[in-house]
């Protein structure tokens, strides 16, 4: 196992309620603490409630995208000085579900990655290929298509992004990547990082795809899979917490 703290991030996608939402992350500071970093991140409208609550805590919270744009007339965006101002440690960008429903290309995730790290918001940039890429043996170029325009917009700060490697035919379905298909692309993305950054061997790469109480661990003790993108499972507390402990 390496030396990389993991870090176990709940991506709750469009679902809550306040009363749901107060008892999960009730559940979850009640299990800590975790030897693990965690993170929530949460519906755009939740995260005053959720900072609210969290905000004595060492678990962390952000949102599931951020525009690009600093302001202006962005019918619908929520900029990333917004989200600093509401305590956002983190902000997805390029989720597959964004890409595919919302047409974001390689150019304007990474724009947006680099407009949350501007306000000191860690983007977590999400890249992976759809079943028919992967039948195809197409993978390994899909991925590092997407993350390349990510290092050379990033530049000097790439090292300061997460990645998710979060494969489209496994996301929701409940058929995970095993440890190796896993583990096999992260060696791929490490070494591509590697080769723009010094600091890549410090640089967090998480899985996310069906990930579950009963497979985080074999997921995690893989060299180059620092921790979990979890999306069904981090919406009940014993599911994200057994996650979260599994990576401990
Ligand atoms: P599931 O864990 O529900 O497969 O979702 C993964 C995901 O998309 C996290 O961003």
């Amino acid at each position: 196992m390496s030396a990389r703290r993991k870090l176990v991030v709940g991506n709750w996608k469009m679902h809550g309620s306040h009363p749901a939402n107060a008892e999960l992350l009730s559940g979850i500071m009640a299990a800590r603490p975790f030897a693990a970093d965690v993170a929530v991140c949460v519906p755009f409208p939740y995260l005053p409630a959720t900072a609210l609550s969290l905000i004595d805590s060492d678990i962390r919270w952000g949102a599931q995208d951020c525009s690009a744009h600093k302001q202006g007339a962005y019918t619908g965006e929520v900029s990333s000085t917004m989200l600093a101002e509401l305590g956002c440690r983190f902000a997805i960008v390029g989720h597959s579900e964004r890409r595919a429903m919302h047409g974001e290309s390689d150019q304007l995730v990474a724009d947006k990655a680099l407009a949350a790290l501007g306000q000191g918001v860690t983007p977590i940039v999400c890249v992976g290929e759809t079943l028919a890429q992967r039948e195809a043996g197409e993978t390994a170029g899909v991925v590092k298509r997407q993350l390349s325009a990510v290092i050379h917009t990033l530049a000097h700060c790439v090292s300061e992004m997460v990645v998710a490697y979060e494969p489209v035919w496994a996301i929701g379905t409940g058929l995970s990547a095993t440890p190796e298909q896993a583990q096999e692309v992260h060696q791929l993305l490490r070494a591509q990082l590697q080769a723009a950054t010094p600091r890549a061997e410090q640089m967090k790469l998480l899985y996310g795809g069906s990930v579950k109480p009963d497979n985080a661990a074999a997921l995690f003790a893989k060299p180059d899979i620092d921790g979990a993108l979890v999306g069904g499972a981090a919406l009940k507390a014993v599911d994200f917490v057994a996650i979260c402990r599994a990576a401990g």
